[in-house]
Order: C-alpha cells, then structure tokens, then sequence
C-alpha cells in the first residue's frame, strides 16, 4: 500500500504535535524533525552570547552561521532527540522558560525563518519524514503528501504545559502559562512572514476532548487511508 513520504504536522503550542509527531515517526521508522527545536537553539544561543533580541541583523546572522544538528537521543532522560548547537548538547536549555519568551520574537525575523527554512527542506527531500512546526504545510514544504493541523483551545494548551512542567522538576504556575502562551499564539499568527495557520489542503484534528492515544489512532487512520493525488475532507 502507498504511504505518505512527507507528513507534516502544524499547530499552536501544546497542541500535541511534537508527541504525535514523534510517535508518529517512530511507528512509521521514519525521520521525526521538530522545527520548533532549531528555532529554540537559534534563541538559546542569542540569549547565551548576550545579543540584543530586538537586533534583527545580528540575530539573523547568528542563525546563517549556528551548525544546529538534531540527533538521535543520547542519554535516557526522557528526551525525544538530542539538540547540538555548535555541537553543545542544549536539549534541555532551549526549554528554558527564558527560551520561551523570546522565541517567538526571534522566528518572526525574516533571516532567520530564511536560514532554518532552506536546512528543513533538504532534509524534508529526503523524503520518509514526519515535520512538526508552525509553517511546515504552508511554507517549508507545501506539497506535503499528507497535512494535519492540531488544534486545541488557548485554556487546554496552557493546562496541558501546566501538567508537563512538575514532570521536569520545575515549579509550575498556569497563570503565567497561560499569559505566555497567548502572547506566543499572538506573535506566531500575526507575524509577516510564514504566520501560524493551516494549509487549506490540511486535515483540521480538534484535540480539546481527545487523549493522545486517540489523536494517535486518528492520524494514523489518515496515514493508512492516503490515496495519493487526493486531498481529503479537512472537516474534523
Ligand atoms: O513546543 P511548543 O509548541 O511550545 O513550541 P515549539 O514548537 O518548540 O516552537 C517554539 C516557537 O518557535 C514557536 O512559538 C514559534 O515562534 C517558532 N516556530 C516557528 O516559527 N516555526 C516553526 N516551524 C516552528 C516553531
């Protein structure tokens, strides 16, 4: 039976789309890249060498010359992939909460989505990939074989995060989750180049009610009901 080559997963933060994705990619053995990741170590290493967050030229810059390599995981912390940049292990620092209120400032800036956009779609040629991100259907690779957008409301993301944090042994407060998370919504959607939105071609998966086995068992029926040249009923 044919298979969808490149699947691409969009969605706000906390829609479930880096454990879909990640999931998804296992079950199917193919390359799992979580986009969202090379903007993190593009903010992470801005942070680290002092640079002003506000200077789109020397931020774009950094991102033309930062070697960001994602890898299979070393290490058994739990970790979906390892993150090198310049070759320091940062997997865990791009998660930050200092990383996540500057990230989104740092992908709105014309270079960067440049540099990181042109190293994801040579891998996405390659072909047997499951992409996450933001753009990944409309932008990095827009003839996708198969696209889905996860949603979920502003209130269900932050409770999700919420959750996740005590996980990592981090002192949690969903107010403040909930603030973040709707000024990066606002940032992502709003930006000029390559806003936060689903292709029109996308299949829309409401994940509000469903747990991530569901929404597992619902991609995977996508996946295994793809008719090539076909686009599907994006209703969810
Ligand atoms: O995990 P979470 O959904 O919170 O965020 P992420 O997927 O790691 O992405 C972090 C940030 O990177 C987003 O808020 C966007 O600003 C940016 N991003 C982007 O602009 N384009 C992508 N393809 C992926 C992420």
């Amino acid at each position: 039976m044919p298979r969808p080559s490149t699947i691409a997963i969009d969605g706000p933060a906390a829609s479930g789309k880096s454990t879909i994705g990640g999931l998804l990619a296992e079950r199917l053995g193919y390359l799992y890249l979580d986009t969202g990741a090379m903007y993190r170590a593009v903010a992470w290493a801005a942070i680290q060498k002092g640079l002003d967050v506000s200077d789109e030229e020397a931020i774009s810059a950094l991102a033309r010359t930062l070697n960001i390599e994602i890898a299979r995981p070393a290490g058994n912390d739990g970790r979906q992939y390892t993150v090198l940049a310049d070759g320091e292990d940062v997997t865990w620092q791009i998660r930050d909460p200092e990383v996540d209120r500057h990230v989104s400032s740092v992908s709105a800036y014309a270079g960067v989505r440049k540099a990181l956009t042109e190293q994801q779609r040579r891998i996405a040629r390659q072909g047997r990939v499951v992409m996450v991100g933001r753009d990944i259907g409309t932008v990095v690779i827009p003839d996708a074989d198969l696209k889905i957008y996860l949603d979920a409301s502003l209130e269900v993301r932050a409770r999700r995060r919420y959750l996740e944090i005590p996980e990592r042994g981090e002192e949690a407060d969903y107010e403040s989750i909930l603030h973040d998370m709707r000024r990066r919504d606002s940032i992502d959607s709003h930006r000029q180049v390559a806003p936060l939105r689903a292709a029109e071609d996308a299949v829309r998966v409401d994940t509000n009610n469903l747990s991530i086995a569901e929404v597992l068992r619902v991609v995977e029926e996508l996946v295994d009901g793809w008719v090539p040249g076909v686009t599907r009923d994006t209703g969810t």
